[in-house]
């Protein structure tokens, strides 16, 4: 091999071997996507193991002997497909598709070693693997399959079952069935290759070695071997699972020549018990460990195994399982991070280590002494660490550990901390005490002056009481310490402490609908997404699947590393002259428009004299592969010079009235006037942080000159193919193709459109294939992302709870460009949400600012704008001390209604989902046991919330509402149908496949979707707004109509032949078996001078309801139970709504508590990864969660009277934060606070904790604003 990095088995998989099944989501263990299962033979054991890991982390020179299932190893369409990718297809747990061969991979490797597993090994197994379509809640019911009845419920039998458990009724259960499922037969699985046992058994060890252009890497096969090269080498690193080394040589470019690889000296792996404790050998994965100590722990007696259970519960949060399986005790503990989980506790627990150089044996102790600095400990660097001891524990003596992560799984922890106590024999004096912290500075730190404070006195509130002051003094970290939330993570030390001694004391204290279904008629039937199948079997293409053509080229972007500057040098020479390099694509290249307008403004593809923020692109290095081309790219040498004052807070841009054009304003009634005759007034404001789209797919794209007359191919992930024709060529000579995307929520239209029109000048210059594929990195640093916004209010209202005016001002941040900034506008649309206030006035501006430009994102402005009335509402009734729900219903509309913009309609169904929504959640009565609830519990408190939504269809451009189709009927009965919608796993293509079919009355198999093309239907309009089922639905409708009448004589003629027999006489008779449908989709408008229109189409209404626990010590939060009722009139395809139902639901829980982008003081986006951005993951999905349509409804505006869904349950994840606000509202009331109060969103363990004002919080002094530059922004 050409080595320049260790080579991962990723690399392999897809380019070598063209195993394109396993995808590629982040490239550091952060999504799971590319998860594959490893095998190995243990020749001591004569066993083999077999455990899921990340193939982007893998090197491949690390897989020696091993054997790689992918996910088309273990079933595929062309012979049998496995149980794992029937069920997880069948139970409609894939949409997009992207996660689906990684989530496949996760259980399959659970099934090989146990074919029975419990609801909690599943989402155990399932926590390392993300995905941004399903929810979750269908994957986990076709996994659940697998279980034991008796094992089912992951509330451990605490009653309500967890999902869909006893007593529930909702439509999730209906939409498989069970019976059709092929049986799991462990027999049939792939046998481990016998020639690897032979070789295990008989082959000689000896050092293993492969060499590269820049690196080596070596294997050594004994201990000694190991200590020699060590001592001669004493830089090289020891790569076991290369969880720490690997990220670093990616992500940080770091380079090293030589790399030792010892995962084959077996004195690492030994485990030794002694009466004092175990040897755990340090090379030992942490899945190893945590299966040894779980084995131990019932061998002994409770008091001997208290760090063992501490360190199994650090253990099983810690990662996630693909990266316990791989990552080692040994790397963990030498790669030394600030927040590591296991040094902690080891620490606490008086662990040693046995290491091993040339200089002998010796033992050190996991001392305060041990961790120097950032990723440095005190062993030298020829020492090799052997293996770690754990002694049992003693009588009296308790540890414990805690951790509080911004996602409770797969998330390194904001804090962690072990705590150990030793008290004299029936005594509550304190002998021994040990407290460790993580991520309170650079290294794991020792509490060593509160430590002090505890020993030898007896363990009580004085003690405790000056051990909390003793820590707040010891743990101090500046204002602006890297990480930020330094007021919380110091509240949590204090936290952590008090939650000790809870439970110390304990021990002290025993020491001393679905709708009706037609049979034949596939309209109304829960089929599956109709490639599934293929996405489960990894079969399905992707754009980056297709296979390189010959002298393909790879392009990577160059991105400006300044927020606002001139640029006065680029300088490409360097990169031009380094291998496979071909050229550099610069502004001057392009060669026709240079500038995208949009709304009258100019953005350039890339930034020719001055940049506006850090991440735009400024030119695009291309190679023969990637590897070359990201050399290349960071070998272009760009000077700047810095402008003055970069804005990038909203309050910085109003200040300096750097706003985008339109700004909009809407009026109805008079609020001056209004607000004079009102009981009350309140003003308050709200916050609203962005999100990030974090489709699984990042951006991609291939382009190819065909070679003639300048026509091109160009094959990309987007949601509006025609806006990729650019270049100035005709249209008629670039087609655009879409087969599928693996997500984009909005974030594949104009983004991908300018990237596309770079990549499409380097094929045009190079004349060559070129293909983009951004790092997960990258498309987060680039394209920008949904609309942070800051809105403040005014509102009016009786003491009867009748809100009589209100004035909304909104700004979002719209970032350097203004893209879709016009948002604004549906914004001020939907500030009224449910609720009829007779004096409503909104203002709404686009900041103008140097951060990456944000853009269309699932809601449109929606969900920021009906958060901010409902958070208005909420605080109405928090004034009035009266129930949210209450103050709600009265306001709502009732009755024949008229929108602030004069737009007429019924509420009646938005009335209904609201009510029902009540009966289904049993609101009233789990209102008073959540309030009980709250007076017996101290430091956990319930909230509820109810929260309703009234969201617009389609789009107010009127011309945007249009669609077509084209179908073809081949002779063999066979149909083509193509249409302009893009399927990005919303289910599109299955929804227009039971068009095609009722309307052909002919089975959906023989309807077959290739893919969307504008050389099939040209001037499409991009699948957005909720509106694509309806506009192209209708357009198919269209087109089969036309090519059912036209078979009427021939079916006259032989009214008994079958649809092939029709099809075949029709050609004979010449009859066209080709037809276009077109919809014209409704006349909307809005008229803004006017403030009125008709914008939407109809409304789509809901209702949920949320309860949620609340640790007040540390913000964790639980989702209890989720309730929604949606009115989507009659579903085209209830399993496909569902999914989009519970998919948006939660990536509305995502943004409302859990997803923050946080950005530097300089604008440059921290937030670039799995690793630091959290999406919810399956821990997240509530416990119990049901989905109900609503019955009896019709809606006449839209194929077959069902109703838009994509978008508008999004808002609804909202009922979380409003759960949350409710819970922190009783912490608060204890803390004798009461009245309205601020909690922005997302609301974070780490806001909801600080808002809880508890008493350690109200410890930590709040630094003063201005008098030091914070870590992060508030933009
Ligand atoms: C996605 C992701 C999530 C993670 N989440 C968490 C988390 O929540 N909590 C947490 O604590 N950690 C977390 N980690 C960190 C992970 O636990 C560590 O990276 C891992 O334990 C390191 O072990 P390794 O075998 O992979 O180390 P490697 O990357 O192989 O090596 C790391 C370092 O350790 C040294 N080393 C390894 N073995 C020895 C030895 N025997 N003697 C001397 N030096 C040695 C190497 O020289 C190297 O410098 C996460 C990592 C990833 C990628
Ligand atoms: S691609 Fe490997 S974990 Fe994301
Ligand atoms: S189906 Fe899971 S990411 Fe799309």
């Amino acid at each position: 091999h050409q080595l320049q990095r260790p080579k991962l088995l990723m690399s392999l998989t897809v380019t070598s071997v063209r195993l394109t099944g396993t995808k590629y989501g982040c490239g550091g263990g952060g999504c799971g996507a590319c998860t594959v299962m490893v095998s190995r033979y243990q020749p001591a054991t004569k066993t083999i193991i077999h455990y899921s890991a990340n193939a982007c982390l893998l090197p491949l020179c690390q897989l020696h002997g091993a054997a790689v299932t992918t996910v088309e190893g273990i079933g595929s369409t062309k012979t049998r497909i496995h149980p794992v990718q029937e069920r997880i297809a069948k139970a409609h747990g894939s949409q997009c598709g992207f996660c689906t061969p990684g989530m496949v991979m996760s259980m399959y490797a659970l099934l090989r070693n146990k074919p029975h597993p419990t609801m909690e090994d599943i989402t155990q197994a399932l926590a390392g693997n993300l995905c941004r379509c399903t929810g979750y809640r269908p994957i986990v019911d076709g996994c659940r399959t697998f279980c034991q009845e008796a094992n089912c419920c992951q509330a451990n039998g605490a009653g309500d079952c967890c999902l869909n458990g006893e007593g529930s009724t909702d439509e999730s259960e209906h939409l498989f069935d069970k019976e059709e499922f092929l049986p799991l037969d462990p027999t049939q699985e792939l046998i481990f290759p016998p020639e690897l046992i032979l070789m295990a058994e008989t082959g000689n060890p000896e050092t293993l070695t492969f060499c590269g252009e820049r690196m080596r890497w070596v294997s050594p096969a004994s201990l000694e071997e190991l200590v020699q090269l060590k001592a001669s080498n004493p830089k090289a690193p020891l790569v076991m699972g290369n969880t720490n080394i690997g990220p670093d040589i990616k992500f940080k470019g770091v380079l090293h020549p030589l790399i030792i690889s010892p995962t084959r000296v077996m004195e690492l792996f030994e485990v030794t018990q002694t009466p004092q404790g175990v040897w755990v050998g340090a090379g030992c994965s942490l899945s190893e460990v945590r299966s040894l100590l779980q084995k131990l722990v019932p061998q002994f007696p409770e008091e001997k195994t208290e760090l063992f259970r501490a360190l199994i519960q650090q253990l099983g949060n810690l990662g996630s399982q693909q990266i316990r399986n791989v990552a080692s005790l040994g790397g963990n503990i030498m790669s030394a991070y600030p927040n590591s989980d296991l040094n902690p506790v080891l620490a606490a627990g008086n662990c040693k280590l046995s290491v091993i150089s040339t200089g002998g044996r010796r033992e050190v102790p996991l001392n305060p002494d041990f961790f120097v600095s950032f990723g440095k400990t005190i062993l030298k660097p020829e020492e090799i660490v052997v293996s770690v001891f754990v002694p049992f524990s003693r009588k009296g003596e308790f540890v414990r550990a805690f951790r509080q992560a911004p996602r409770k799984e797969s998330s390194f922890a904001t804090v962690t901390t072990a705590m150990r106590v030793f008290f004299s024999e029936g005594s509550r004096v304190v002998r021994d005490v040990s407290i460790y912290y993580g991520g309170m500075g650079p290294t794991t730190v020792s509490a060593t002056k509160t430590c002090a404070a505890l020993v030898t006195r007896p363990w009580d509130d004085e003690t405790l009481s000056r051990a909390y002051d003793v820590l707040l003094d010891e743990l101090v970290l500046p204002p602006s310490a890297p990480g930020g939330k330094v007021e919380f993570r110091r509240s949590l030390t204090l936290s952590f402490l008090f939650k000790f001694n809870l439970e110390v004391l304990q021990k002290l204290r025993e020491m001393v609908g679905l709708q009706f279904l037609s049979v034949q008629d596939p309209v109304g039937r829960p089929i599956m997404h109709r490639s599934a199948i293929s996405q489960a079997t990894g079969e399905a293409v992707y754009c980056d699947d297709i296979p390189r053509t010959d002298g393909e080229l790879f392009l990577v972007l160059v991105t400006s590393s300044r927020a606002h500057a001139k640029i006065t040098g680029l300088d490409v020479s360097e990169a031009l002259r380094l291998p496979g390099v071909v050229d550099v694509i610069t502004a001057k290249d392009i060669p026709g428009k240079k500038v995208r307008t949009m709304f009258g403004y100019h953005e350039e593809l890339l930034a020719e004299s001055e940049v506006s923020c850090i991440g735009q692109m400024i030119c695009a290095v291309v190679a023969d592969t990637r590897a070359h081309a990201k050399r290349g790219a960071a070998a272009v040498k760009i000077s700047y010079e810095d402008l003055p004052d970069p804005v990038f807070t909203i309050e910085e841009a109003t200040e300096k009235s750097s706003f985008f054009e339109p700004r909009r304003v809407i009026r109805r009634g008079n609020v001056t006037e209004a607000f004079e005759t009102v009981d009350q007034l309140y003003e308050g404001e709200i916050r609203m942080g962005g999100q990030e789209h974090f489709y699984m797919e990042t951006q991609s794209m291939l382009v190819v000159p065909v070679g003639e007359e300048t026509e091109f191919k160009v094959y990309v992930s987007t949601q509006w193919p025609t806006s990729t024709q650019t270049l100035d060529i005709p249209s008629n000579r670039v087609t655009c193709h879409v087969k599928r995307m693996g997500g984009a929520f909005g974030g594949k239209v104009t983004k991908t459109a300018v990237l596309a029109s770079i990549t499409s000048v380097a094929a045009w210059k190079t004349n060559r294939a070129v293909r983009c594929v951004l790092e997960r990195g990258e498309d987060m640093l680039i394209t920008g992302g949904r609309h942070p916004i800051l809105a403040k209010y005014k509102v009016g209202f009786m003491n009867d709870g009748r809100i009589v005016a209100a004035d909304i001002e909104y700004y979002t941040n719209a970032g350097n460009t203004v893209d879709e900034s016009v948002l604004v506008e549906k914004i001020l649309l939907h500030m009224d949400n449910a609720y009829n206030i007779p004096n409503l006035q909104g203002r709404a501006a686009a900041c103008r600012t140097n951060l990456p430009s944000n853009t269309a994102f699932r809601g449109f402005g929606v969900p920021q704008s009906i958060m901010v009335v409902e958070n208005m509402v909420n605080d109405v009734a928090v004034v009035l001390g009266r129930p949210a729900d209450q103050i709600r219903e009265i306001n709502m509309y009732k009755g024949p209604s008229v929108t602030h913009y004069k737009f007429e309609f019924s509420p009646e169904n938005m009335l209904r989902c609201w009510e029902e929504c009540k009966v289904k959640a049993d609101y009233s009565a789990r209102r008073r046991a959540v309030d009980q609830f709250n007076q017996q519990n101290r430091w956990k408190k319930r909230g509820m919330s109810i929260i309703p939504i009234k969201y617009g269809i389609a789009f107010a451009e009127s011309f945007l509402n249009q669609a077509a189709a084209l179908v073809h009927i081949y002779k063999d009965g066979s149909v083509l149908v193509t249409h302009g919608g893009t399927e990005m796993g919303q289910g599109i293509h299955t929804k227009m496949q039971q068009v095609a079919s009722r309307e052909l009355r002919i089975p959906p198999s023989k309807i077959y979707i290739s893919e969307t093309s504008t050389n099939t239907v040209p001037n499409t309009c991009p699948s957005a707004a909720s509106f694509g089922t309806d506009a192209n639905g209708m357009a198919v409708k269209n087109a089969c109509q036309t090519l059912y009448q036209r078979l009427e004589p021939v079916r006259q003629k032989d009214p008994k032949g079958s649809w092939e027999s029709w099809v075949n006489a029709a050609f004979f008779e010449k009859i066209s078996l080709s037809a276009t449908g077109f919809y014209r989709g409704p006349d909307l408008y809005m008229d803004w001078d006017k403030m009125e229109g008709q914008p939407y189409a109809y409304f789509t209404f809901g209702a949920c309801c949320c309860e949620v626990e609340l640790d007040c010590l540390t913000g964790d939060y639980r989702t209890v139970r989720t309730d929604i009722v949606v009115d989507i009139g009659r579903s085209v395809n209830p399993s496909v709504d569902i999914g989009q139902i519970e998919g948006a639901f939660m990536q509305g829980l995502g943004l409302y508590t859990l997803e923050e982008l946080k950005f530097s003081p300089s604008g440059l986006l921290y937030t670039r990864g799995p690793s630091q951005y959290k999406i919810p993951a399956v821990c997240d999905v509530p416990l119990r969660f049901n989905v109900y349509l609503l019955s009896d409804s019709h809606n006449p505006h839209a194929i077959y009277s069902s109703k838009g869904i994509g978008e508008p349950v999004l808002f609804l994840g909202s009922s979380v934060f409003f759960a949350i606000k409710d819970a922190v509202a009783a912490a608060r009331a204890e803390s004798g606070l009461v009245g309205p109060f601020s909690l922005d969103s997302p609301a974070t363990p780490e806001r909801a904790c600080l808002a809880c004002a508890s008493l350690f919080t109200q410890k930590i002094p709040a630094s003063k604003p201005g008098s030091y530059k914070p870590w992060a922004l508030n933009i």
